[in-house]
């Protein structure tokens, strides 16, 4: 690397508005990170609220990418120069600014990034790396299930609902918690229930329909795992109902867990969770202003052991990716994006960026 390299990226300007901006400084190689040259991005609705209000001014926002190895850290055991890789990154992270993922060279951390295999393209690769990451700590360190493997017999683990089943989180957690020997089932809309299905849904149901509750009690099965998806005020109180009367576990992947859901199901046998899948870079971060949290060694811990696991379970077809639509025009067309999906959020589908 020349010392006067520089690169261009999606940097946060001040809360609200987010740029490119080109000659921003070549990341640092730290000793647990690997640098990239990024062939594809995918789009999270994580983005907007860094640029909206938790990265402060200055980080390069994005988490989603995939790329080619360009140097490795002293620490970094499982990557070479030359390799073709996917992975998730702290974007919009106010503690290490650089960390963001849109731009044309990044920097990943080895326990978040995973071999690229050939039969994926580098578009459908750079919509995996959050999902993983948030659905094994999900369903792992959280809720406890057992790990995937193929000695676990299929539907010999706990009933869990995926609530917002057609989500790009929510794909990922259908195919794990199969894996994972559950019973799975998930709401979407009708136009989602072949992707549910095809994912391992054994059963879908329409949320719009004013008695999809009735519906899933009507299926007679005790739901002791919900994941949701969404977690809205109504995403919490539809779970509230749906969740065994007996208790349960019921995880919100968007923080805070809602109070509908707490105020329907008080109980201490319908435990209510919510996690940063931040957490699991195993380093302190921020949200200026708003919060602070501290390193998290025995997230980081399972970090390194998942992101074997995830990484086979791509490689073996086990897992797939979401659905992605793939755009062209890269950085600058990507920004515009992040506003559409302000007001239309993709249903069903990744937006993905090839790099121009
Ligand atoms: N805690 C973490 O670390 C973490 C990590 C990743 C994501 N998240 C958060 O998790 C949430 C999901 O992210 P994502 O990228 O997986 O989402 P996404 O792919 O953008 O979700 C879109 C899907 O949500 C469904 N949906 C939209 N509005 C809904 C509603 N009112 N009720 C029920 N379903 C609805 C739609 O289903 P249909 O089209 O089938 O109706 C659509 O397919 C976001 O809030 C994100 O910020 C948190």
């Amino acid at each position: 690397m020349s010392p006067s390299q520089t690169r261009t990226g999606i940097q946060v300007i001040r809360p609200g508005l987010a740029e490119i901006r080109s000659g921003l400084p070549y990341p640092r190689l730290r000793a647990d990170y690997l640098i990239a040259e990024t062939k594809a991005f995918a789009l999270n609705p994580t983005d907007n609220h860094h640029i909206d209000s938790l990265a402060g001014m200055g980080p390069i926002i994005g988490c989603d990418w995939s790329g080619i190895v360009r140097e490795v850290g002293d620490n970094v055991t499982r990557f070479k120069p030359g390799d073709v890789v996917f992975g998730g990154s702290h974007g919009g992270n106010s503690v290490e600014p650089e960390d963001g993922a849109f731009s044309d060279i990044i920097t990943g951390k080895e326990h978040a990034t995973m071999h690229k295999p050939e039969f994926l393209s580098f578009e459908e690769a750079a919509s995996l790396g959050v999902g993983l990451a948030t659905v094994g700590q999900v369903l792992y360190p959280v809720m406890k299930l057992p790990l995937p493997s193929p000695d676990i017999p299929a539907n010999s683990g706990p009933t869990l609902l995926v609530y917002g089943g057609s989500s790009a989180t929510g794909t990922i957690a259908i195919q794990a918690a199969k894996l994972s020997g559950c019973r799975v089932f998930a709401t979407c809309s009708a136009a989602n229930s072949e992707l549910v299905q095809s994912r391992g849904a054994e059963k879908w149901f329409e949320y719009h329909q004013s008695d999809f509750i009735e519906q899933i009690e009507a299926v007679g099965l005790a739901i002791t795992h919900i994941v949701d998806c969404i977690g809205t005020e109504e995403s919490g109180f539809h779970c509230s109902k749906i969740l065994a009367s007996t208790g349960g576990h019921y995880h919100s992947i968007k923080v805070p867990v809602p109070e509908s859901f707490k105020r329907a199901r008080p109980e201490e046998s319908a435990v209510a969770t919510t996690a940063l899948g931040y957490t699991m870079f195993g380093e302190r971060f921020e949200f200026p202003g708003v919060a602070e949290f501290p390193a998290d060694p025995a997230m980081e811990a399972f970090a390194k052991k998942w992101v074997l696991i995830a990484e086979r379970l791509v490689q073996t077809r086990r897992i797939q990716p979401h659905p992605v639509e793939i755009r062209d025009g890269g950085l600058v067309k990507l920004l515009d994006s992040l506003q559409e999906i302000r007001t239309q959020p993709p249903r069903g589908r990744k937006i993905v960026y090839s790099q121009a």
